[in-house]
């Protein structure tokens, strides 16, 4: 017997051999777009994501209705509201961006799965992702009912899917009492559970304008460091009623999809943040990186860490890709 007797390359001699044997797919359908919706006319540019828009609501149901054509099935809403006051109120009027964009979507696009975003802090004057306490900190219980009052009224709207992305203690099983109260029982959780405290939010915050005027979001998101203070977050949101529970960002967690996916039942999602968008944009405009074959590569790692689905800024552009 020649040496060595285990030969793995034997597998991949062929692309029919390798495709066999393939572990891990990356399709449209596993795929989630978010859309920065505002109410003025026209689309603007974000600084820091090349290729990504704020889009008036019309221009928001033109790129769902083509994502959708190329097999995306789900957008992930998040407004910008004309006004801002301390409470964050804009989040839960019912002729809020968000509110009317869903109502346009499901008349315009009624097939397409719309999720929306719930927190304060594009609202909110300070940018803090609920309601200041008088020390400056955010008041927590204070914050439920706000965050609740937003999730119905998205439900109200016809959304789908609300996603929580404040990180407050009890805010899922706050938000299952009031859309079952409002009778919204069907309509779905999608937590952001483990969402740490990421120096990679940073373009997002130029987006929505959503940066706060003071501090940072360590109070209430995730110290990077922690993996088993994620797990007993995916857990608690788990048990408070979430139907998926995502991880957030993506790329630098792969370990702690991989450890929720082993916990936990319910689907996980991975969110492909914006300054992974940019890293992944600046690397390939400046010729270091090939995009389509980096941007492929970074999703099926998401995949193979356990991410059942993916909230990418890449969605539509991959799923021309791939199809
Ligand atoms: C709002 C929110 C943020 C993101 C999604 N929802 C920003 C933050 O927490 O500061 C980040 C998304 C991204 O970077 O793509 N709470």
């Amino acid at each position: 017997m020649g040496f060595p007797a285990t030969r793995l390359r034997r597998l991949r001699r062929s692309a029919g051999l390798r495709e066999l044997v393939r572990e891990t797919d990356l399709a449209p359908g596993h795929l989630v777009l978010p859309l920065f919706v505002h109410l003025e006319e026209t689309a603007s540019p974000v600084d820091g994501m090349p290729g990504v828009e704020r889009l008036p609501i019309s221009g928001a149901v033109a790129r769902s209705k083509r994502a959708r054509e190329l097999g995306v099935p789900a957008v992930l809403l998040f407004g910008i509201p004309p006004t801002k006051d301390d409470l964050g109120s804009q989040a839960w009027d019912d002729e809020g961006v968000v509110q009317l964009a869903v109502q346009a979507l499901k008349a315009e696009v009624p097939e397409l799965v719309v999720l929306t975003d719930v927190c304060l802090c594009q609202y909110t004057s300070h940018g803090h992702c609920g309601v200041l306490a008088a020390d400056g900190s955010v008041d927590n219980d204070a914050t439920l009912e706000l965050l609740a009052r937003t999730a119905v009224s998205h439900a109200r709207a016809g959304a789908d899917a609300v996603a929580p992305s404040d990180m407050m203690d009890g805010r899922v099983a706050a938000i299952r009492a009031a859309l079952d109260e409002e009778g919204f029982g069907e309509r779905a959780i999608v937590s952001y559970a483990a969402k740490f405290a990421s120096a990679f939010y940073g373009p997002f915050r130029a987006a929505a304008d959503s940066a706060p005027a003071f501090g940072d979001r360590r109070g209430y998101q995730l110290d990077p460091a922690n993996l088993r203070q994620a797990l007993r977050e995916v857990e608690l949101d788990v048990a408070e009623g979430a139907d998926v529970v995502m991880v957030k960002p993506a790329l630098p967690y792969l370990d702690v999809i991989a450890r929720v996916r082993d916990a936990v039942r319910v689907p996980v999602a991975a969110y492909n943040v914006s300054g992974e968008y940019a890293m992944l944009k600046y690397a390939a405009a400046a010729g270091a990186l090939d995009e389509r074959a980096a941007v492929l590569e970074a999703l099926l790692a998401m995949r193979r860490a356990g991410a059942d689905l993916i909230v990418t800024y890449f969605a539509d552009e991959v799923a021309g890709w791939l199809t």
